[in-house]
């Protein structure tokens, strides 16, 4: 049993978006969460992007024969390690509206023809069971809220990606207006972590909220 975190900020463990993320495995170790005991670190800066072996692979018509080439190795690596978490918890900032690119690298490897969905006359069919998404995010500005002033295509973009592999439990907790700093900033946090006290109460209180379908946006 294992929770795999994705760490997606340049800044790595020193992120905002990590130390959120750190809030949330804290979380799941006092909810008495068993994977919580194990957590398979992968940060998402280190990943190759896909390749020409990958893109030739992905663009024909049947899987490859013999052994997996090129970013096809990385791929399968990391589809394994999602495979086998009990819950993932991603850490990423808000990079021009959306995710940074080091999360797009994973996604592109993780988002796989035959592996981990299909393609059918009905459309895109996830393969992966699916599991708890916790997503800690982390943004200069406000993304959500009626103070808002950006578009945010980072949590409606990430929603469908995962659910096209069958990850459709994403729960997005985040820090915004971090380029605020000081007393804006202190309360950002004081609101994620009463988001994440809220959100692990009712997960005490209902079990199966733990793995519950659906997704939602905790942060107030
Ligand atoms: C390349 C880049 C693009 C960014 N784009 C946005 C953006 O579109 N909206 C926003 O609110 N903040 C944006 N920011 C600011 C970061 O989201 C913000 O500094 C965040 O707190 C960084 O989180 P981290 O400490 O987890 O890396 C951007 C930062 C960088 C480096």
């Amino acid at each position: 049993m294992s929770v795999l975190r994705l760490t997606c900020s340049p800044r790595g463990a020193d992120s905002e978006s990590y130390r959120l993320s750190q809030s949330l495995i804290d979380g799941l170790v006092r909810s008495g969460a068993e994977c919580a005991r194990h957590v398979v670190e992968i940060d998402a800066n280190r990943l190759t992007h896909v390749d020409a072996e990958y893109a030739r692979a992905l663009g024909s018509p049947t899987a490859p024969d013999g052994e997996p080439r090129g970013s096809l190795r990385q791929s399968d690596r990391l589809i394994q390690s999602l495979a086998d978490a009990d819950h993932v918890v991603i850490a990423t900032p808000m990079h021009n509206y959306t995710v940074p690119s080091a999360l797009k690298a994973w996604i592109d490897h993780v988002v796989r023809v035959r592996s981990t969905f299909s393609v059918t006359r009905e459309g895109k069919i996830g393969v992966l069971a699916d599991r708890p998404v916790l997503v800690a995010v982390s943004s200069g500005g406000l993304f959500s809220g009626p103070d808002a002033r950006q578009p945010d295509f980072l949590t409606p973009y990430l929603k469908a990606a995962l659910a096209t592999i069958g990850l459709k439990n994403l729960v997005f907790f985040s820090v915004e207006g971090t380029a605020m700093g000081g007393q804006a900033l202190e309360a950002a946090r004081a609101r994620a972590r009463a988001d994440i006290a809220t959100y692990f109460a009712t997960c005490r209180r209902q079990p199966a909220a733990l793995s519950a379908q659906g997704s939602s946006h905790a942060s107030s």
